[in-house]
């Protein structure tokens, strides 16, 4: 059956056209194209040649989308004190970071540590050959795959990376055929999706040319189905966690003192291990805190959260990532996971504020990175389940996105300062805060 189509808004080629071209027509499909095209341009930056860089960054692109970008200061980890930038649309967060970030300073900071910094890529083929003598060619086909991508590692191999294995993978239980080469990579301070895909490609050039035997190009037993690295690299791994012995935890809540506190704090988080409706917003807490530093840093935290949650299900079941003990009188809890992250390459040294949010954290490699976002996804969860367990999480977020609803209502700074005022002893909802601005105005 043929499908014609006849949406008169369908554009070919809009790709090829010119960003104003763009503008306009996309600004055309708007009420008021006028009033829309100068909106999407009052967001142009004022420096031509930067706002050229960011309009090559991706595809089609016709405006700048602006994404607070905060400070969570006095993050003690491993001894040094970091002020971390982190950019994140959702009110509290930073905050959230913060008031954490200010409780470990007083009670030995967070420490860290890299558990492994290597990376993973596969090349998924099939092979109806012999198991045998794919495997028995192995040895060989192994250098001549390393062989093969020379050219390309020698760069890396000089900064300290480089392939650091190939290994073969039957998965013929799985599907008739199928094989992997699958190899990791470390890739230094660089993230290293570039260098990883440009080995696979390499390794899939060369697979079926050897599995031919005779110089061809294909072997009629093989064929490369895809190549590419996974975004899942349990050995490209961090471990960060604070302790602090109960009395820490005294001012935590009047009504349940530090044991109780602690006790609470801790059914709170085993939940999160059992339960995957509280696993999965446990975990998305933690990735406010990473994903605002990735953003912050010009890192891919899709990547990140993709890894994340395949650790969080690696035994099956969807898991929270955090683990809390108490030996003694001793508390401590721990966060640990995959991240992949880069402090060169990609938009990390493009993106000017992400290169001036790398020099704030004093120009860390990706393994310092790795260790600073880590503390502060632990940072954020423990201020979430802090909230949780005590007063409750909308107390303090309301109050946080009381600006947000008063610029909803166009509020001017002087109903601003009375409204924060007025709400520094009120409970902030949508409702409270019109019917607040309400009176307000009625007085004046
Ligand atoms: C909101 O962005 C994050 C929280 O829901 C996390 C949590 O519940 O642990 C507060």
């Amino acid at each position: 059956m043929s499908i014609t189509i006849t949406d008169s808004r369908l554009i070919a080629g809009f790709s090829r056209l010119g960003k104003q071209e763009k503008l306009e027509i996309i600004a055309g499909l708007l009420n008021d194209p006028a009033k829309k095209e100068a909106l999407l341009r009052s967001f142009f930056h004022e420096d031509a040649t930067l706002q050229r860089k960011f309009d090559e960054f991706s595809e089609n692109t016709i405006s700048n989308f602006y994404f607070p970008y905060g400070i969570a200061p006095n993050f003690l980890i491993n001894g040094q004190v970091y002020m971390v930038p982190m950019v994140i649309e959702e009110s509290s967060v930073v905050a959230a970071a913060s008031k954490s970030a200010k409780f470990w300073s007083e009670h030995g900071g967070f420490h860290a540590e890299i558990v492994n910094n290597l990376k993973v890529g596969q090349v998924h083929f099939i092979w109806k050959g012999s198991r045998d003598v794919l495997y028995g060619i192995f040895p060989e086909l192994r250098s001549s795959l390393l062989q093969s991508t020379r050219h390309l590692t020698a760069n890396m191999e000089r900064r300290g990376g480089g392939i650091r294995d190939v290994e073969l993978v039957d998965m013929t239980a799985e599907m008739p055929h199928y094989y992997q080469l699958k190899a990791t990579f470390d890739t230094v301070d660089s993230m290293g999706a570039n260098f990883i895909n440009s080995c696979l490609e390499e390794f899939a050039r060369t697979l079926p040319e050897f599995l031919s035997g005779e110089g061809e190009r294909e072997s009629p037993d093989c064929q490369v189905i895809m190549s590419i690295l996974s975004n899942y690299s349990p050995d490209c791994r961090v471990r960060c966690w604070v302790e602090a012995p109960l009395e820490a935890f005294a001012g935590m809540d009047d009504r349940l003192g530090a044991k109780g506190f602690v006790e609470k704090f801790m059914r709170a988080a085993r939940i999160a291990e059992i339960d995957i409706h509280r696993a999965a917003t446990h975990n998305k807490g933690i990735f406010n805190g990473i994903d605002a530093v990735a953003l912050a840093t010009g890192n891919d935290f899709r990547a990140i959260e993709a890894g994340g949650h395949a650790w969080a299900s690696r035994e099956g079941k969807y898991r929270s990532l955090t683990h809390a003990e108490l030996n003694g009188d001793q508390f401590r809890y721990t966060l640990e996971l995959p991240m992949a992250l880069g402090t060169v390459g990609g938009l990390t040294r493009l993106h000017p504020l992400a290169d001036l949010s790398l020099e704030l954290l004093g120009d860390p490699g990706a393994e310092e990175l790795m260790m600073i976002a880590a503390a502060v996804g632990l940072a954020n969860n423990f201020s979430a389940l802090r909230s949780l367990v005590t007063k409750g999480i909308q107390l303090g977020h309301m109050k946080m996105h009381l600006l947000n609803i008063l610029n909803h209502y166009d509020a001017t700074d002087e109903e601003k300062v009375a409204a924060v005022e007025h709400f520094k002893t009120n409970k902030v909802s949508f409702s409270a805060v019109s019917s607040y601005l309400a009176s307000y105005r009625a007085l004046k």
